[in-house]
């Protein structure tokens, strides 16, 4: 993150930076005009400050600036090791991941929480008491949800300095949030509203500030979008390799307009789809082959060669999976026709 250095130089060129870099900023030109009103000036150059925080570097700014997070990130990744680690339960840690949706399960359940806390906030504005509490209580029972769904997509990021620590930082101001809510939930049973609404506002303060988090962990660092999704698949057929290169049960990668493809010959079939995991990108060709199904070597995500469908997760997108045949002692493939 870079903060704004005020009075760094003098002149417009100072405002026209701040503008090209897309910070938020404030004329300050005022301030260095006025000598006499130094104090008043200070009070505005401190605004400026806060106000010229660079969103756009927030998750590279953590990650520098928060090492302490791997301490909190440790702690939360053993805690539920049980659940999401290698003993964990695969149909459970599937359904959490959204293996079965094809994309994370998180983002749609937080729309839960946010969306039951803001009716709430609005409520609370209107006087509509009933109406606020019965929304605030299904907003932090949802957060439950939305918490657990969190954890089993950020758990298998361990080794990724960025998600581990962005990750972790999200996951405090989401949990702080829900307290306040649990907080306010305890207040308003006991009559005590007005305390009760000053902790759902904190709390939706503090989501809030959790919500911006997830946004860098999805559009910045890429967390939870297929690592194929951009990839053009060939569509007219295309020699990969002679038959002959192929070894019989060997997982072999080759590079096609760009994709990286992973190919396996069992007998008489042979199998074609993408080389990388649609997880974090794990180099599918090194993984380990089971029928016709391979297991990402990074975290363990298993796909179906056949049609690159996901079998076990974390990965939630499947494979692209290509037709093959064997024309003139050569492998071809192409796109599978979209159903
Ligand atoms: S990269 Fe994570 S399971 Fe493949």
């Amino acid at each position: 993150m870079t903060w704004g250095d005020f009075g760094r130089r003098r002149g417009d060129s100072r405002r026209d930076g701040a503008a090209r870099e897309g910070y938020v900023t404030i004329d300050t030109r005022f301030v260095e005009r006025n000598h006499k009103a130094s104090r008043k000036g200070t009070q505005l150059m401190a605004i400026t400050r806060l106000t010229r925080l660079d969103l756009s570097n927030l998750s590279a700014w953590i990650s520098t600036a928060m090492p302490w997070l791997d301490k909190p990130a440790a702690s939360l990744h053993n805690a539920f090791d049980p659940i999401f680690g290698q003993h964990g339960v695969p149909i459970v840690k599937d359904a959490l991941y959204g293996t079965w949706l094809g994309h994370p399960l998180h983002p749609p359940i937080t729309d839960l929480p946010i969306g039951f806390w803001t009716s709430s906030l609005v409520f609370d504005v209107l006087e509509m008491e009933d109406a606020a509490d019965l929304t605030l209580k299904l907003g932090t029972v949802s957060a439950m949800g939305a918490a657990v769904t969190g954890v089993a997509q950020w758990h298998d990021l361990q080794e990724m300095e960025s998600p581990r620590r962005v990750g972790t930082l999200h996951a405090i101001l989401n949990v702080s949030a829900t307290a306040c809510y649990g907080a306010s939930w305890v207040l308003r049973a006991r009559d005590a509203r007005a305390a009760g609404i000053a902790f759902s506002t904190i709390g939706i303060a503090l989501a809030t500030a959790g919500g911006l988090l997830g946004g860098d962990l999805a559009y910045k660092l890429g967390i939870g979008v297929s690592r194929v999704a951009f990839d053009e698949q060939e569509a007219e057929w295309t020699i990969i390799a002679a038959i002959d290169d192929i070894e019989d049960g060997k997982l072999h990668r080759v590079e096609v307009s760009g994709e990286s493809i992973v190919v396996l010959k069992q007998g008489q079939a042979i199998h074609a789809a993408s080389a990388t995991c649609t997880h974090v990108g794990g180099p599918l060709d090194e993984g380990e082959i089971d029928g016709t199904c391979v297991t990402c070597p990074w975290h363990g995500s298993q796909f179906d060669l056949r049609d690159g469908r996901v079998i076990h997760g974390p990965a939630t997108s499947p494979i692209h999976a290509y037709e093959t045949r064997v024309t003139n002692g050569h492998v071809q493939i192409r796109a599978r026709a979209k159903k």
